[in-house]
């Protein structure tokens, strides 16, 4: 593998498949220098100040704070793939006339074990270096779990965790953000050869967040729980035998059901157990296959006992993403996601993201359950992704949408996007040369109307990155805050106010 990385070019193979099925893909990872070298484009700061130029709302005094994959190298070895990335959390603070930022990598095992053997040791999306599932070998030579939970957070009874699509978080201190370690839920459900969602979903009016997993064994399950923030846990709800799992990275909530749309990207789990036998060159991700003509299935699941009731078939596309769902006065679910013609994003992603990479478009499903039906209709071709609507309206009837665009600024770069489902109007907020990372919502309270609130986003260039404070309502700045040096990809985070949200 190093002479190869040597020779310049190197191939992951991403679906081998011997399959004489001519519907199914062998898709490549080309491992390469990106010609803009981007990586380890990140400052591990701790807490500091700037300036506010503009008017914060008074009312904003919590937390924001995100993680994002930031480095991808050690020595002379790299990480190839961006979702691979060592995470780095960042947390911004609003006091007055400043805000501060503290940046700080999260110091997971793989990353620790990484620094203490001066090589890469992960076990990751696209990266294999030993073993699939998260089971690897101390320095003390016990076997242990471990994670690289690098692209959410969220807030457990007072944990703050960071998550991964293993399902096993690590916990950090939200003011230092000084990693506190592996954070062992208190159940038997699965914590190794699983994977699951990191976007867990929490029903805004009774409080539950629930969550979807892959446990692969035999055979594989489909697992869907709910947290218990009380005792720690995580208790199932129910789960299901699947012949083939999906890569499902997102799902939806509405008032009643969880929704799950699985895409004709799937595994078979003796492929993920044949992993390691095979080659040192496969990953999680490389045992997929696209199948395309199992087309696109969204099951639709009770909240309450997690039975099945009803699936519906589509045309095979593929999506990281949900935007929303909700169940609409014909007693259909309505749900709109950021599609993807084929998962070739995810190839795309392995040259990192500021390069060109393959349009999305915003489609939306209706789901009727009296003729059991789905319909699919693209509503709009602005390339978009990173979607967030209002906490509160999660699962419940939205209008508005937030989302970084990608085809629809004036120097071709990106933007922050606020786009009307019900008049299929978009508004941009962008600032020439900077790259905008995923905004989050942050509600005014007592706010009246469903986008009276604010957005907050980073904005980065190869100098520094500033902070914007957003009206949601009209999509004009009303502060920002900028820092010198560099900020790594802003993905997902989180607003954590003075009370629980
Ligand atoms: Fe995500």
């Amino acid at each position: 593998m190093i002479s190869a990385i040597i020779m310049g070019v190197l191939y992951l193979f991403i679906g081998l498949s011997s399959d004489t099925n001519n519907l199914e893909k062998q898709i490549l990872i080309e491992k390469k220098e990106h010609p803009r070298e981007k990586r380890d484009s990140f400052e591990e700061k701790g807490l500091h100040y700037s300036n506010v130029v503009g008017k914060l709302p008074l009312w904003l005094n919590g937390r924001f704070i995100h993680i994002s994959p930031a480095q991808y190298t050690l020595g002379d070895e790299k990480i190839w793939h961006f979702f691979d990335g060592f995470g780095l959390l960042t947390s911004y603070t609003f006091s007055g006339d400043k805000i501060g930022v503290c940046s700080r990598l999260l110091k997971t095992d793989q990353l620790k074990a990484s620094l203490s053997e001066g090589k890469i040791n992960l076990l990751g999306f696209a990266e294999n270096f030993g073993e699939f599932f998260p089971l690897r070998t101390t320095s003390d030579g016990q076997k242990a779990c471990t994670s690289n939970a690098n692209i959410n957070v969220m807030r457990l009874g007072e944990h703050y965790l960071a998550l991964g699509e293993i399902p096993m978080p690590v916990e950090f201190n939200p003011e230092t953000l000084a990693t506190e370690g592996m954070f062992d839920y208190a159940d038997d459900l699965p914590k190794k050869d699983a994977w699951e969602s990191a976007h867990p979903k929490k029903d805004p009016e009774t409080g539950i967040v629930y969550n979807i997993m892959y446990g692969f064994g035999f055979m594989s399950d489909l697992i869907i729980y709910k947290f218990n923030e009380k005792t720690l846990s995580r208790e199932k709800i129910a789960s299901h035998h699947v012949s083939y799992a999906s890569y499902v990275h997102d799902f939806s909530i509405t008032k009643r059901f969880i929704v799950i749309v699985a895409y004709p990207l799937v595994v078979n789990p003796w492929d993920l157990n044949g992993i390691r036998e095979k080659s040192t060159e496969s990953s999680f991700i490389g045992a997929f296959k696209w199948k395309p003509d199992q087309g696109t299935i969204v099951s639709v699941f009770d909240k309450n006992d997690g039975s099945l009731v009803q699936e519906f078939k589509l045309p095979p596309f593929f999506a990281l993403h949900h935007v929303n769902a909700y169940e609409n006065a014909n007693g259909q679910i309505a749900l709109s996601l950021l599609a993807y013609d084929d998962p070739k994003i995810i190839l795309d992603l392995a040259l990192f993201p500021d390069g060109n990479i393959s349009p999305s478009n915003i489609r939306t499903i209706t789901l009727d359950f009296q003729s059991k039906k789905a319909s699919l209709k693209t509503v709009s071709n602005i390339s978009c992704d990173f979607p967030v609507v209002p906490d509160k309206l999660l699962g419940r009837e939205f209008r508005y949408f937030y989302a970084v665009c990608f085809n629809n600024c004036d120097d071709k770069r990106n933007g922050l996007m606020k786009y009307d489902l019900l008049q299929g109007k978009q508004q941009i907020f962008y600032r020439q040369g900077l790259l905008f990372g995923e905004p989050v919502f942050v509600p005014k309270p007592d706010g009246r109307s469903e986008d009276d609130g604010v957005l907050l986003v980073v904005g980065r260039n190869d100098e520094g990155y500033s902070l914007f404070v957003i009206d949601a309502s009209t999509m004009e700045e009303l502060a920002h805050a900028s820092f010198k040096g560099a900020a790594a990809t802003q993905l997902h985070g989180h607003y954590f106010g003075k009370k629980p949200v």
